[in-house]
């Protein structure tokens, strides 16, 4: 008989809890997307079959005019923002009020994640990022230039050999993953490792490992942000303990191994022991003719030193948390860009020829007629047009996001005020701004020619390395491993659709990135052919 009444009760008390949260933006005026009661947005994701991402934008064009939107995470309301001026604004101007990326990370559970850039907040972001900013200035990108073309030059070496002048059939988000590990090896832990050969290489499978569960910028933190419930049961056991020490240890090893044998290599770790020595300074001259890296290349913006904040004290293990954080924020990303380049250079053939002719070109002035220089990839326009738009049409990180640290208030597009609260997450979906027909006419169609003028894009909606003073520190690098990458593919094999593409392009709803279903299965034909 109790149980009778008590538990409808206990059905209907839960219920309305679970829907207490749901006039958050109604109070506010705020245009938001209709909450199911517990599940609030979340359920979309798991019956609709859609990106998370989309999930999580879903209020972008449903509601076409206001500048912010409203969605709810199980109980939790979160903004949306929909105008990018205002993303501009918060990221720079009104900076002091979103000083802060969404984290749920503890030193103790994470202790790498929780060090690297993207997870830290507050004055410990402060003294990270101006410590590490003068490693990504220009003059620096162009020293580990030359390890970063070495390593992928002779990548390309090997698979010529592996072709022996015959076409052959690759997917390629392997390969440029491989190609991006011994990369990143290389530049961020001084390690030389060859993942096209030697397949099993532990930096390429601890890589794999995190990068799935745990990828930075990737999962971790979209889950973070979409479905926290899930995000707190993987990470419930320490499960990734033996790859936090893997790092930790690779990073000691090296560090001891440079100081016994006064190796000087021009990477990060050594960047960062310059760094911990406080000898790492900027080459204000050189830099400035090095800072462009193409027209997507962020501007970095100088930090003001906070009064009592002391400059970073670099332990092996911030050491270690910052390459891990350049290990996983760059191969991730940069790997995206280059398959979904590609796939649009496979479907594109006149747009892939024009590009091989300038690259042609610009082979003929280099003195062994195949290693290009930065200086060169810095020339070349139309290798700029065509990585802008892929970048563009398939942006890497659909959304970023940005905590409240301090009240904001704006005027929306009716007039009324908003105030968005301490304490508030809120999401920026990058992908909408650049799918936009208000700003790109015809938005699903692949076209560099859009970036033949600069002057006709509006830069605010042109966000793939986000804005801001939390931006992305890696933009420079990551183009320039990008073109390096192209110019060596382009220069060495022809880019055609294997059988095994699905033409267009699907995509993996499931993925925590971008990334295809079926996989970038491609012909590759070498031009000695
Ligand atoms: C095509 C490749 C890449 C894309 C599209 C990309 C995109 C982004 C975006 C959108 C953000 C967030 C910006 C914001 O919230 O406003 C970000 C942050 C970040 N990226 Fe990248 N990224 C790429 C490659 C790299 C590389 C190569 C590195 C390091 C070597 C890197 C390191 C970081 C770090 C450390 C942050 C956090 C910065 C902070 O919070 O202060 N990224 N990236
Ligand atoms: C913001 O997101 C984080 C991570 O999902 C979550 O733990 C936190 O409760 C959210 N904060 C608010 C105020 O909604
Ligand atoms: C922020 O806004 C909330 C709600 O409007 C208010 O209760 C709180 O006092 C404000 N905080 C500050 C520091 O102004």
């Amino acid at each position: 008989m109790f149980l009778l009444w008590a538990l409808p009760l206990a059905l209907y008390l839960f219920y309305r809890w679970s829907i207490a949260t749901y006039d958050y933006f109604e109070k506010r005026n705020v245009p938001y997307v209709k909450p199911v009661p517990f599940f609030g947005q979340v359920l979309s994701f798991f019956t609709q079959g859609r990106h998370a991402v989309d999930v999580a934008s879903e209020g972008y064009r449903m509601f076409r005019n206001t500048r912010i939107s409203g969605v709810f995470t199980l109980r939790t309301p979160a903004y949306l923002v929909h105008d990018p001026t205002l993303y501009k604004q918060m990221a720079t101007k009104d900076f002091d009020h979103f000083t802060d990326h969404v984290t749920d990370f503890r030193i103790e559970t994470d202790p790498i994640l929780a060090r690297s850039l993207f997870f830290t907040n507050g004055a410990h972001w402060r003294q990270h990022r101006s410590g590490l900013s003068p490693a990504f200035t220009g003059s620096k990108m162009r020293s580990m230039f030359g390890l970063l073309s070495k390593s992928a030059g002779d990548a390309m070496g090997r698979l010529l050999v592996f072709a022996a002048g015959k076409p052959f059939t690759m997917e390629l988000r392997d390969l440029y993953s491989r190609l991006g590990n011994d990369v990143m090896t290389s530049i961020s832990f001084g390690v030389e490792v060859d993942s096209l050969t030697d397949r099993d290489n532990e930096f390429f499978l601890k890589g794999k490992r995190l990068a799935q569960i745990d990828g930075l910028p990737g999962l971790k933190f979209l889950m973070a942000t979409t479905i926290p419930r899930v995000f707190h049961f993987f990470r419930l056991s320490g499960m990734y303990k033996d790859v936090n020490e893997f790092y930790t240890d690779a990073v000691a090893r090296n560090i001891q191994l440079r100081e016994t044998n006064r190796i000087n290599r021009p990477d990060f770790i050594h960047l960062l022991l310059q760094a911990r020595k406080n000898t790492l300074g900027a080459e204000k001259h050189e830099d400035e003719a090095l800072q462009d890296a193409g027209f997507s290349t962020v501007k970095e913006h100088t930090l003001e030193q906070k009064m009592g904040e002391g400059k970073m004290n670099w332990a092996d293990i911030d050491i270690a948390g910052a390459a891990a954080s350049f290990f996983f924020g760059g191969i991730e990303t940069t790997t995206t860009l280059l398959c979904f380049t590609s796939y649009e250079l496979a479907v594109n053939p006149d747009i892939q020829e024009r590009l091989r002719a300038e690259i042609d070109e610009q082979r003929e002035s280099l003195a062994d007629g195949r290693t290009p220089t930065y200086e060169v990839l810095q020339k070349m326009k139309y290798l700029d047009m065509v990585v802008s738009e892929a970048l563009r049409r398939w942006t890497p990180l659909g959304l970023t996001n940005r905590k409240c640290t301090k009240n904001y208030t704006f005027t929306n597009t009716d007039g009324s005020q908003v105030t968005i609260e301490r304490g508030q997450n809120i999401s920026i979906p990058l992908k909408y701004f650049h799918l936009d027909e208000k700003f790109y006419p015809d938005p699903l169609r692949f076209d560099p020619e859009r970036f033949a003028d600069p002057n006709n894009i509006n830069q605010d909606a042109y966000v793939p390395f986000g804005a801001g003073l939390r931006n992305c520190i890696g933009s420079r690098l990551a183009l320039m491993q990008a073109k390096c990458i192209l110019f060596y593919m382009l220069s060495n094999f022809i880019i055609k659709p294997d059988t095994k593409l699905t033409i267009p392009i699907v995509i993996d709803e499931t993925s925590a990135g971008l990334n295809a279903k079926h996989g970038f299965w491609m012909n590759l034909v070498p031009r000695s052919a």
